[in-house]
């Protein structure tokens, strides 16, 4: 485009340099800024500040003292819709838990009490959920509840079942300065506040920005459903629908309006998508065990209350994607598994049954070692085998699950016919010993 002439050749040449560097160099300048920009924060382009020019006094001052916190909730919806610190924050002198600050009376942190003057559907299905009071008393135990507190706990349907009466030994052993940074960091999810109401949203809603993208996303609930005894994330991970998440979750449409999700939104479920999300048909919800059968974190699993009418919300949820052969005959294969575990953990307890019977077992829970091959037998292995089938990670139903079951069964037999064959032979001294006595000998 430039051949018009020899002697414009030195001049079009000029022009075509700048011309270039304009065009290379403008937007070469744009990205990098882009770039730069969403590094410091990605969230800025999706949803503006609104507090940026905010006169509210709580904000003109906190822009200073915590600037992260006025950020974070600047760029939240509910900052958008005009929804104040002091709507959380501020209470009456005599509310409980008040400290005195700048000429008012605030709560360090808000409770769900405050939460429930706007949101009250999702506080109440909060309250009839296992992330509720269970989850506390899972760790302390329903004796550290009051009178009023031990009355909502044993009214709701699926919460007062306990069926392991050794589950809080381990926090009582611990003692407050492990359990500080260990039990409690997960079961706090249902701490009651001094107001009297449960829970802590803000497990799940990080603080100040409450974006539904982080809410909905599995790393959320890794927080806590992790580890050997309950690896939902790990099992979540090598399933079908987590390495579609890995590989395309990007693309999905995470800031959907809740209650409207479908397929288009999400091709592969996340944990909040089965158990929490509206979903096609299903509403959303904040009670997770809403659609749930068993309960598959006891022991000896057994299917809950209303189980049937659970299990039809659960497969709704299956049916936007899979159809309905495919999720009843699934739902027949793993009701099997359960069963199959569940004969094993009964087996367990028959085999240690001599122990007991003898008095060869101490009262103390976790002293001796075979309280810990027990325990994990059923706790570590036989729940794995179960998440692990309801949820599609075969590693932990095999692996982490039947494998180390059949090993423990074998460990316990082993060491249970050692102690009773060392008993009975000491049995059978003081017998003798005694019969001597007895003929004079
Ligand atoms: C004149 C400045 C100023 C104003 C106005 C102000 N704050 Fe603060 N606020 C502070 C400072 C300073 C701290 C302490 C920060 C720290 O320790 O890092 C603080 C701490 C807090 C805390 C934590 C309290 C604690 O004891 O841990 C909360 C909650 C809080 N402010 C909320 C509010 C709310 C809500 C408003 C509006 C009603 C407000 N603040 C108004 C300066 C202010
Ligand atoms: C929707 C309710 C809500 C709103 C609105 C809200 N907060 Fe909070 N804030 C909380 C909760 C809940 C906590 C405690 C969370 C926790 O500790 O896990 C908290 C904690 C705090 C803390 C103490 C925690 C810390 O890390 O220092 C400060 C300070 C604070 N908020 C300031 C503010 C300011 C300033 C605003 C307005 C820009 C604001 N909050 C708006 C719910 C809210
Ligand atoms: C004064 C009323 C009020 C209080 C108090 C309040 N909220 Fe909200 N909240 C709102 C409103 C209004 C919206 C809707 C914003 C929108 O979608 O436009 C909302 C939206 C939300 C959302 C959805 C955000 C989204 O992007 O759709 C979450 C999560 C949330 N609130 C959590 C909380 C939690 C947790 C608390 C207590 C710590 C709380 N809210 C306290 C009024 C309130
Ligand atoms: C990493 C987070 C985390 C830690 C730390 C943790 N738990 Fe849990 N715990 C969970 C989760 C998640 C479940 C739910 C498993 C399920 O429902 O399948 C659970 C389940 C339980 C259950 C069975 C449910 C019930 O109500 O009977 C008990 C009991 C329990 N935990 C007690 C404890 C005690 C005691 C400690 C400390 C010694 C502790 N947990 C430490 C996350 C944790
Ligand atoms: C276990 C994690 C978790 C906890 C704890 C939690 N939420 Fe949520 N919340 C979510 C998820 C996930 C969504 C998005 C649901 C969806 O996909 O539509 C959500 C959505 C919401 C919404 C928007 C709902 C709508 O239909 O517009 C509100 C409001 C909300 N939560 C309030 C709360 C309050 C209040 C609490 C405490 C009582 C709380 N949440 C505790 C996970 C949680
Ligand atoms: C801060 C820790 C924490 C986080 C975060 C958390 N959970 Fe939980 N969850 C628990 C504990 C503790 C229990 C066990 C309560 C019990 O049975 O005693 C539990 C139980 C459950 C149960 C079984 C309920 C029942 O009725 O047996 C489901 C399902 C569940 N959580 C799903 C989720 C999902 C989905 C997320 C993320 C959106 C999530 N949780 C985030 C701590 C957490
Ligand atoms: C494809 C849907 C699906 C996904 C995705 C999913 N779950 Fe599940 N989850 C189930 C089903 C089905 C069960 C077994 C329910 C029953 O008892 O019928 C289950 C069981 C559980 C339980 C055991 C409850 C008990 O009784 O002990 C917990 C806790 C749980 N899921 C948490 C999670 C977490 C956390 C994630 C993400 C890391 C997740 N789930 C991902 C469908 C799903
Ligand atoms: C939003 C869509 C969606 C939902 C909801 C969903 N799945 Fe899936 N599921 C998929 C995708 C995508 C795959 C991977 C591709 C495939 O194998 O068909 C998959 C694969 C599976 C597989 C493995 C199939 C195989 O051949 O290995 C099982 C089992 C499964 N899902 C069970 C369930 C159950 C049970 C539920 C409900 C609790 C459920 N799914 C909910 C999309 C979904």
């Amino acid at each position: 485009m430039t051949e018009s002439g020899k002697g414009g050749i030195l001049a079009n040449a000029r022009v075509l340099i700048i011309g270039l560097l304009v065009v290379i160099l403008i937007p070469g300048l744009a990205l990098v800024f882009g770039a730069i920009g969403n590094s410091v924060n990605p969230e800025a382009q999706e949803q503006p500040n609104v507090l940026v020019n905010s006169t509210d006094s709580c904000v003109s001052c906190h822009r200073n003292t915590t600037p992260g916190i006025v950020s974070q909730y600047g760029h939240s919806t509910m900052a958008a819709a005009n929804v104040t610190c002091t709507d959380c924050h501020e209470v009456a002198e005599s509310y409980p838990g008040a400290v005195e600050h700048e000429g008012t009376w605030v709560l360090r942190e808000p409770t769900t009490a405050k939460c429930e003057t706007c949101h009250q559907a999702e506080v109440a299905q909060y309250n009839q959920s296992r992330h509720g009071l269970p989850a506390y008393v899972a760790m302390v135990g329903a004796e550290a509840l009051d009178e009023d507190l031990l009355a909502i706990y044993e009214a709701i349907p699926e919460g007062g079942f306990n069926p392991d009466r050794s589950r809080n030994a381990l926090f009582h052993m611990e003692g407050p300065e492990i359990t500080r940074f260990a039990c409690e960091s997960c079961h706090n999810i249902g701490k009651p506040a001094p107001d009297g109401s449960v829970g802590q949203c803000t497990k799940c809603h990080l603080r100040h920005e409450f974006s539904l993208e982080q809410a909905r996303k599995p790393e959320t609930c890794n927080n806590c459903h992790i580890g050997p005894d309950h690896p939902q994330w790990e099992i979540y991970q090598e399933s079908p629908h987590g390495i579609a998440y890995a590989t395309d979750g990007e693309n999905w449409n995470w800031d959907a309006e809740p209650g409207t999700l479908t397929v288009e939104d999400f091709p592969a479920p996340t944990c909040a998508t089965c158990h929490m999300s509206g979903f096609g048909a299903q509403g959303t919800t904040h009670d997770v065990g809403d659609r749930l059968t068993w309960y598959l974190f006891a022991p000896i699993s057994e299917r809950r209350p209303s189980w049937q009418d659970n299990q039809v919300r659960m497969q709704s949820v299956c049916q936007e994607c899979h159809n309905a052969n495919f999720i009843e005959e699934f739902y027949t294969d793993a009701d099997a598994l359960v069963e199959a575990v569940n004969g094993w953990v009964q087996e367990s307890r028959e085999i240690i049954a001599p122990l007991r019977e003898n008095g060869l077992l101490t009262d103390e829970p976790f002293d001796q070692p075979v309280d810990f091959i027990f325990f994990d037998l059923w706790h570590h292995w036989g729940r794995t085998a179960k998440f692990g089938a309801w949820m599609q990670g075969a590693d932990y139903v095999q692996w982490h699950g039947a494998y180390e079951m059949l090993r423990e069964l074998a460990e316990l037999r082993e060491y249970v016919e050692e102690t009773m064959a060392e008993y009975e032979a000491s049995n059978a001294i003081e017998d003798a010993g005694e019969a001597n006595a007895a003929t004079g000998g």
